[in-house]
């Protein structure tokens, strides 16, 4: 099936979401004029092996420049690949992406923080749903957990199903997860912090 991703993409509608201490993250999605000035900042990461920010940044990177070239992400189309970039001030502080299979089936990729502590990464992760399923459509995410802390912060709260033969791993080769837009619907009114912009 031949998809124009040009009419399928959209700029996620910006979010304003005040942090516990006090400071103010607008989410946005960032455009490809951006991607070296957010690979910069993720870069130290890779160098920072607890809970496996060096291995989730080095992924990002990678997608990053991946989506710059135009190459296939993962087996996904770059042109579904977007980032949602958490920024208080002009501090780049998070980011989230993802990438669409199909116009109805999102392939979630990474979130990462770049300030711990402030819950910035769990804010961003139901902006990333909120992009997927409310503003670009589609019907059912795939995603898997890298790290034990995003397991716990990301998944097990939110009633993603595990699907149910160990051997169904995503393309990270971990335990591939499925939520479908009906239990986001259930959920997001729970999930969602702060107000568009
Ligand atoms: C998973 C992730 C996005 C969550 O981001 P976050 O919501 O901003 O949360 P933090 O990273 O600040 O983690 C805070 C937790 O880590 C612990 N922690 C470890 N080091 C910490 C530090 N320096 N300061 C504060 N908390 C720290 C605390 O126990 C805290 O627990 P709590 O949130 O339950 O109170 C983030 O941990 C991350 O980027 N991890 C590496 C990449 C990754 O695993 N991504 C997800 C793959 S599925």
């Amino acid at each position: 099936m031949e998809v124009d991703w040009g009419k399928i993409m959209k700029p996620y509608p910006k979010r304003n979401i005040t942090l516990p201490n006090g400071e103010e993250m607008i989410v946005y999605s960032q455009g490809k004029d951006e991607i070296e000035k957010v690979a910069d900042v993720l870069l130290p990461n890779v160098k920072y092996h607890a809970d496996l920010f060096d291995l989730v940044n080095a992924e990002i990177i990678t997608e990053l420049y991946l989506w710059r070239e135009n190459r296939e992400i993962w087996g996904c189309p770059a042109a579904s690949h977007f980032n949602l970039v958490g920024k208080v001030g002009d501090e780049i502080v998070g980011v989230s992406n993802g990438v669409l299979r199909d116009p109805k089936v999102g392939c979630s990729l990474h979130t990462t923080t770049l300030k711990r502590g402030l819950q910035i990464g769990a804010y961003l992760w139901p902006c990333k749903l909120e992009h997927y399923f409310d503003v670009l459509g589609i019907e059912r995410l795939e995603a898997s957990a890298e790290s034990a802390i995003g397991g716990r912060k990301l998944f097990a709260t939110y009633g993603f199903t595990v699907m149910p033969f160990p051997e169904y791993r995503s393309h990270f080769g971990t335990q591939l997860q499925v939520m479908t837009k009906e239990q986001w619907n259930r959920i997001k009114a729970g999930k969602l912090a702060g107000e568009r912009i």
